[in-house]
C-alpha cells in the first residue's frame, strides 16, 4: 500500500447540513433543499467507492429532528423511500451493503419495510457499507448500551469491575463497524448535533461552509486531501 492510499480514512461520517438554507436562499421550498441534498448523498457515496473509503455513516434524520414542522418531517420521511428504490440497483451494482442506525421503530412502517428490505438484499456484500442515521440520537445510543450492561450484571454474567470501554462499545448499534477516521460537517456548524459522540473520540472533523446540496465530489476529495495532510498523534508526541 502507497503512502497515499494509507491516509484514506477507512471510515467517513457526514452531519449532512444546511439543505434548508440552500433552498431558502433561492426562495425555494426547504424539501427542495432536501431532494437536492439526496444527489449529494448518491454523489458522495460514488465518491467512496471511487476513493476507497469503506464505510461512510450519514446523519439522515437526528432524534431531535421530529420536532420540525409535520409537513417537513414527512416529506424527508417519503424523500428517505423514494432514495431507497432508486438507489437500490447502485447498491447492488457496486456491492455496496445498506445499514442503519438509529431507532427503526420510530419511522413509519413503509419506511420501515423498505430499509429492511434493502438492508437484507445487500447484508452479503462486504466491499462497502453505507449507514444511514435515522432517528439517530447518540446520547440514546450510549443509554441503551448502559441499560443492557446494567441487565448482564443483574442477571450475574458480568462483573462490574470488568466493564471497560470496549464492553460499552460492543453494546453500541453496530460494535463490528470501526471508529470514523473523519467527520465531515456541511455548512459551517461547529457542533456535533448529538452525532456519534462515543464513536469520535479520536475522529479528525473538518467543517466546510459550503451547503450540503452544494457539496459533491470535487469538495470530498478535497476533504480527503485535508485529511492526508493531518497528523494523528492519538495521545502520542510524534
Ligand atoms: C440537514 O439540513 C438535513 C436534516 C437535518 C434532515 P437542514 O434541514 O438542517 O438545513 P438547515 O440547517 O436548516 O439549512
Ligand atoms: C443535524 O443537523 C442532523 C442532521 C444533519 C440530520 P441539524 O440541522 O438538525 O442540527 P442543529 O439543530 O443545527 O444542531
Ligand atoms: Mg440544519
Amino acid at each position: 500500500m502507497s503512502e497515499e492510499q494509507a491516509k484514506v480514512p477507512q471510515h467517513v461520517a457526514v452531519i449532512m447540513d444546511g439543505n434548508g438554507r440552500w433552498a431558502k436562499a433561492r426562495g425555494w421550498p426547504r424539501l427542495k433543499g432536501h431532494q437536492e441534498g439526496a444527489n449529494s448523498l448518491r454523489a458522495i457515496l460514488r465518491a467512496c467507492r471511487d476513493h476507497g473509503v469503506k464505510y461512510l455513516t450519514v446523519y439522515a434524520f437526528s432524534s431531535e429532528n421530529w420536532v420540525r414542522p409535520k409537513d417537513e418531517v414527512s416529506g424527508l420521511m417519503s424523500l428517505l423511500k423514494t432514495f431507497l428504490r432508486k438507489q437500490e440497483f447502485e447498491l447492488h451494482e457496486n456491492q455496496v451493503r445498506l445499514r442503519m442506525i438509529g431507532r427503526m421503530e420510530d419511522l413509519p412502517a413503509a419506511v420501515q419495510k423498505e430499509l429492511q428490505r434493502v438492508m437484507a438484499a445487500t447484508a452479503h456484500y462486504t466491499g462497502h457499507q453505507l449507514i444511514l442515521a435515522l432517528s439517530y440520537g447518540s446520547r440514546e445510543e450510549i443509554t441503551n448500551a448502559c441499560r443492557q450492561i446494567a441487565r448482564e450484571v443483574q442477571a450475574g454474567r458480568l462483573d462490574p469491575e470488568k466493564i471497560t470501554p470496549q464492553t460499552i462499545a460492543q453494546h453500541l448499534y453496530l460494535p463490528d463497524v470501526p471508529d470514523p477516521d473523519l467527520l465531515i460537517r456541511t455548512s459551517g456548524e461547529m457542533r456535533i448535533s448529538n452525532f456519534l459522540l462515543w464513536q469520535i473520540s479520536y475522529a479528525e472533523l473538518y467543517v466546510t461552509p459550503v451547503l450540503w446540496p452544494d457539496f459533491r465530489e470535487p469538495q470530498f476529495a478535497e476533504a480527503l486531501a485535508d485529511f492526508a495532510r493531518r497528523h494523528r498523534r492519538f495521545g502520542d508526541i510524534q
